[in-house]
């Protein structure tokens, strides 16, 4: 039995998930702790997102504020279970994406994890995308060979579906490598129209959304996004779909209500989900859902209405609960590194071969 700690901050800058998580070989979730993205940090991770002045300083600045959070998180975590650093086999960062280029070959996650073993004095595993994309893969998803170890043993043709920043399928089949690609845009459309026009962070429940209706025009020029035409092995970033995307298309348009705008969004998140789903996978039994995105109710019900002899629920169904799935996936894949298990799968990122993920700073 060894216990691993995961910490997932996702493209939707919302904020820090922290897993405490025991492998026994049977993955166990023990505990959780939540970090809200301050506002100053998101603000200027977002511009980091994109090029600007002065961005090497700037970047080693936004890590060592980001690490702090999280070692603090840690610490809170540790002590609610009683535990002490050395405990903990180690912790999986993920770190926060600010480039996404695997096409220019790269992808850059930071976190200064060097820090994080200071602060924690726990062995920290991190940096988990770029040694597949440097064996030419997308270095994402990588969360399909986790979602097949948590949910592989059941029968029928499954799907885990995590909606965060962007959407991400894994597709699993007796018999068959798990497959797997980003879908495009989750979240990250609907947090920033409704951001743009209303000051908030997120439509909760898809309630504003709801309310509108869809505009075909806008719904087919949005379609027409080069990156839902190609098949996978395929990923995702902010490089492509952001607030300027949008307002790229809707200048093009006549002018439309602000919620019309927000339910096409919704239904671009929902649409692009299905038909990818439906490329992928015939007689899809169950799709699992998780991220943020299981939490909107209009999501759901149009994911279940798009797929009517598909069961859509969220993994709580399965028994773990959605909005941990991505954190224990990345302190299950610094259990991977540490024991040389390989935990990409070319059949999802297009790698040349398996690669061990990670890179380790030792306590
Ligand atoms: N009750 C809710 N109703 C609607 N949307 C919600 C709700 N709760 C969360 N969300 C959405 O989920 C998002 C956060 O999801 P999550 O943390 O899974 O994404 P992420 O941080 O981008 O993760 P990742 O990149 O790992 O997928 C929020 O930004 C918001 O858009
Ligand atoms: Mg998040």
């Amino acid at each position: 039995m060894a216990l691993y700690i995961g910490v997932m901050s996702g493209t939707s800058l919302d904020g820090l998930d922290i897993a405490l998580i025991e492998q026994n070989p049977a993955i166990n979730l023990i505990g959780t702790h939540y970090i809200p993205m301050p506002d100053d940090l998101r603000t200027e991770l977002l511009s980091l997102c994109a090029s600007g002045p002065d961005e090497i300083a700037r970047s080693a600045l936004a890590q060592q504020h980001w690490v702090t959070l999280a070692a603090k998180g840690i610490h809170a975590l540790l002590e609610q279970h009683a535990l002490k650093p050395q405990d903990i086999r180690a912790i999986g960062s993920h770190g926060q994406t600010i480039r996404h280029e695997p096409a220019r070959g790269f992808t850059v996650q930071i976190g200064n994890p060097a820090l994080l073993t200071e602060l924690t004095s726990i062995t920290v595993v991190s940096d988990f995308r770029s040694r597949d994309v440097a064996a030419g893969g997308q270095g994402a998803p990588l969360v399909p060979a986790f979602h097949e170890a948590l949910f592989g043993e059941r029968a029928g043709n499954r799907a885990v579906l995590n909606v965060g920043g962007f959407s991400n399928l894994s597709l699993i089949e007796t018999d068959k490598p798990v497959a797997g690609f980003d879908c495009g845009p989750g979240n990250v459309l609907l947090d920033a129209w409704i951001h743009n026009q209303r000051g908030e962070h997120f439509d909760r429940d898809g309630q504003w959304a709801a309310g509108g209706q869809v505009e075909p025009a806008l719904l087919n020029a949005l379609l027409s996004d080069p990156f839902f035409l190609t098949k996978g092995p395929k990923s995702t970033g902010r490089e492509v779909f952001n607030l300027g995307w949008l307002q790229h298309h809707l200048a093009r348009l006549p002018a439309f209500q602000a919620e019309n705008v927000q339910a096409t969004l919704l239904e671009l998140t929902a649409l692009t989900i299905v038909e990818s789903l439906q490329s992928a996978q015939t007689d899809t039994e169950t799709l699992l859902v998780c991220g943020g995105g299981a939490h909107n109710a209009t999501l759901m019900k149009r994911l279940a209405a798009l797929l009517p002899s598909t069961q859509v629920s969220s993994t709580a169904t399965y028994g773990v609960d959605p909005d941990w799935v991505e954190a224990m996936a990345f302190a299950w894949l610094a259990h991977c590194c540490l024991e040389g298990i390989a935990a990409n799968r070319p059949s999802v990122t297009g790698a040349r071969g398996l690669r061990v993920l990670g890179a380790i700073y030792p306590a």
